[in-house]
């Protein structure tokens, strides 16, 4: 019988340091003897100590047979997955340990055109080919929302011969779509469903949140443990359920994209965070729940702010969301959110987790209090006041609603080929027919407009050209004002 009270790693390593043995092994500080005093005053002694290396009663996370195994089948029972890993470089290498195990060269593999670059890195390494699908987008908040089951049962139609379907849930901005609906839809065609949930390791531990994506059935899971709940950064865990995934590949794929060497500082804090949530974890969620909901009370009364909630459900691509997302859309007073992150962070001390153009969001986790919250209140109070001007963002709502959208990019090459093959900077404007060997993306509302692989056309770069003068945000591309651009050669 588990027992989720128990932290089996963090009792191997204190084990270890007690018992006085002299390390004649890695890492070369020695439990800190060796170590700069600068960085002695960043970790304490007691931290320098645990900073182990994989001796064979600490186990080894490519191999566990010991406290890693244990520590990591408490997440499993904990989460309700068939076994679960650690990752200590983040959900970004799960994210490639889990496309790599479903996809190849030359593999197709269904995937939001909104996906993180961790996706398009995980493609990349694959070689596999990547079937675009389109994200919902609210016009009114300028932001991406899910995919929906309809647009993933037309892609599945046109290409049933895909390996598998990725999906974002939920978004950054809390947005969840159907994903028990997805779920059964791909299943139908005997492929599995791999869920990009890092921003949703605490959605398990409140019925107010979206489902998670292992009770929804997905077959592979990678959940960010640093982002939302109390790991250290940098640890997240992939969870999986057999029958549709091979184990072993995804072991193998583990082990491909994690070191030799992972920090046992970090796998204990993604043990503890595991007992903690195990323990607390019900009490903590509700509480940040009901703390976020407070806070989108109080911003919705004030003039020139909107915070968006439960209202936007059933609009199209959001079937639920996380409340613990604070999104404020601040258009409302004329400014920008990049600006409103700057007043925020120099006048009032209040860092929040991102902008966009026309949003400010706020994570609210179980680290958070009433004081917290009641400061963020004021401060966007006190803005409101001060900054309260009006701005033209007509030219920017235009192109969200998707006016002259260009008709998808071609296919002609993986974004692989592209990437490795010889590439070039052409002029952008001479770049029509040459195949494309970076990403454009353009926020709101960040779907990207070509990607590595992709055929450039006369349509695409007169849009482009219409997406900057109306003063939208490019990222991706080496030359960002998009004069020049790399092609494969
Ligand atoms: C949607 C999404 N997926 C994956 C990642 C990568 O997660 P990590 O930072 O844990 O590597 C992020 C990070 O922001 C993300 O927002």
């Amino acid at each position: 019988m588990l027992d989720q009270t128990e932290v089996p790693l963090l009792k191997a390593m204190n084990t270890y340091i007690d018992d006085g043995t002299i390390p004649f092994h890695t890492p070369g500080h020695k439990m800190g003897k060796g170590m700069h005093p600068l960085f002695n005053e960043v970790v304490q002694q007691k931290g320098l100590k645990l900073d182990l290396a994989n001796m064979a009663e600490l186990d080894d996370l490519h191999e566990p047979h010991g406290p890693i195994r244990e520590a990591q089948d408490l997440a499993a029972a904990l989460y309700g997955a068939d076994y679960s890993y650690f990752m200590v470089n983040g959900t970004t290498g799960g994210i490639y340990a889990m496309i790599l195990t479903i996809a190849g060269p030359g593999d197709k593999i269904i995937i939001p055109r909104n996906a993180h670059r961790s996706i398009i890195g995980g493609i990349i390494l694959s070689g596999a080919i990547p079937v675009f699908i389109q994200p919902e987008v609210d016009t009114e908040l300028g932001l991406t929302m899910g995919v929906t089951p309809e647009t993933v049962s037309e892609a599945l139609r046109q290409h049933p011969d895909a390996k598998g379907v990725l999906i974002i849930n939920p978004t950054y901005y809390g947005v969840a779509t159907d994903l028990k609906k997805i779920v059964d839809i791909v299943h139908g065609y005997d492929i599995p469903v791999v869920v990009d949930e890092a921003h949703g390791p605490h959605l398990k531990f409140s019925s107010r949140l979206p489902i998670q994506a292992l009770d929804a059935g997905a077959d592979i899971v990678a959940q960010s443990s640093h982002k939302i709940i109390g790991a250290m950064t940098q640890c997240s865990i992939v969870h999986c359920r057999q029958g549709l995934i091979r184990v072993p590949r995804l072991k193998a794929m583990l082990q491909l994209v994690q070191s030799t060497s992972p920090n046992y500082i970090l796998m204990a804090s993604l043990d503890i965070a595991r007992m903690q949530m195990a323990t607390e974890g019900r009490g903590l969620i509700e509480r940040a729940v009901d703390l976020a909901n407070q806070a989108r009370q109080e911003i919705n009364k004030i003039p020139g702010l909107y915070c968006f909630g439960n209202e936007k459900v059933g609009n199209p691509g959001v079937y639920s969301i996380d409340p613990t997302k604070v999104t404020v859309t601040v258009k409302g007073l004329g400014l920008t959110g990049a600006e409103a992150e700057r007043i925020l962070r120099h006048t009032y001390k209040i860092q929040v987790e991102l902008s966009d153009v026309y949003n400010i969001l706020f994570l609210i986790t179980l680290g958070d209090s009433m004081t917290e919250v009641a400061a963020m209140v004021a401060a966007l109070k006190d803005m409101a006041i001060t900054h309260n001007g009006t701005r033209d963002f007509s030219a920017i709502n235009e192109i969200t609603r998707g006016g002259k959208h260009p008709v998808a990019p071609e296919q002609v090459i993986s974004p692989r080929e592209a990437l490795f093959g010889n590439t070039c900077m052409v002029p952008f404007d001479d770049a029509v027919g040459m195949i494309c060997a970076e990403i454009v993306t353009f926020y709101p509302p960040g779907i990207p407009m070509l990607c590595p692989g992709e055929r450039i056309t006369q349509e695409i770069i007169d849009y482009c050209h219409t997406l900057q003068n109306a003063g939208l945000h490019i990222s991706g591309p080496e030359d960002y004002l998009l004069n020049t651009i790399k092609v494969v050669d």
